[in-house]
């Protein structure tokens, strides 16, 4: 196995409050162990286009507390292409990189380990995605972040909610999965979560109103998770009570962008550090992918 000398770091796909932290650990700890540190920006487009600095320890000072990434992010249609790998690894070699850390969420993910394989390169991926959704770790870096931004925003929310004497729907992200929702919701107290992995019945939104709302309560909030195809659920829903219970004031909020925005929590950035040094430490261990 040839020794590595120098490594790359390159942040792809949806941004991630933490980010910044997880680049700084690895930066650090990369140059605390005699290693070489390319920073690769605008993600895996940059890796093709060949978008790679030299970094050094100044180089991330000053950034732990940053929410999204300083390297930039964007979606490569041409990494999903084995020309695309070809040439980004073409710039590896020729950049003398030899490991990439890789910080993202699911389909950045997959696109390393596709790499990884194409080209037997030691890759080692560092979980941060806000929606909670990968397997191998208990929280992804971003996740806390955007639990605390839903939990603070539904609590406004709710004072007016509570004022008016309504039923609100918000929305959150979670591309596919409920732990935003449902985490969320338990946070803030809500009502309800909606979430994608239990389907739910018009029988049951019925009986949320019936027992849940009309009965007890004045004002009521029901977290909605976003599937991955598409938002709006929170408007369906919210339709679907107007039209059945005419004589309630309901309303949606749909949070969108700005939970994926904002300082990191504690929690993030310290498993974004420890997340950062590991990555190193794997590496010098002989640990791959
Ligand atoms: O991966 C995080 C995420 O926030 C998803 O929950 C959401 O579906 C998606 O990003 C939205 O991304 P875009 O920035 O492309 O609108």
């Amino acid at each position: 196995m040839a020794e590595i000398k120098c490594i790359g770091i390159v942040t792809s796909g949806n941004d991630a409050p933490g980010m910044n932290s997880a680049i700084r650990a690895v930066t650090r700890s990369a140059i605390y162990n005699g290693l070489k540190v390319k920073a690769v920006y605008r993600g895996y487009k940059g890796l093709i286009d060949g978008e790679i600095v030299e970094f050094e320890t100044q180089s991330v000072s000053n950034i732990i507390q940053q929410g999204g990434t300083i390297l930039k992010s964007s979606p490569s249609k041409d990494f999903m292409n084995a020309d695309g790998r070809k040439k980004a690894y073409e710039n590896i070699v020729k950049e003398g990189i030899d490991a990439l850390i890789v910080i993202g969420g699911d389909g950045t993910i997959h696109g390393a380990r596709v790499f990884a394989q194409e080209f037997d390169y030691p890759c080692i991926a560092i979980p941060a995605t806000i929606d909670n959704n990968l397997c191998g770790t208990d929280t992804t870096i971003g996740y806390d972040t955007a639990l605390n931004t839903i939990m603070q925003t539904v609590d406004k929310i709710r004072d007016t909610a509570t004022s008016h004497e309504r039923l609100f729907f918000v929305e959150v992200m979670g591309d596919g999965a409920g732990f935003l929702a449902l985490n969320g919701g338990i946070a803030a107290g809500a009502e309800e979560a909606i979430v994608p992995t239990i389907e739910i019945e018009e029988d049951q939104l019925h009986h949320f109103i019936q027992k849940g709302f009309r009965k007890t309560k004045g004002s009521s909030i029901v977290l909605v998770a976003a599937t991955n195809e598409q938002t709006g659920g929170a408007l369906h829903y919210a339709e679907l009570v107007k039209n059945q219970y005419p004589e309630l004031d309901v309303r949606v909020s749909i949070l969108g962008h700005l939970q994926r925005g904002g300082h990191p929590s504690a929690h993030d950035r310290i498993i974004a550090s420890r997340m950062g040094a590991a990555s190193i430490q794997a590496l010098l261990k002989g640990l791959r992918n």
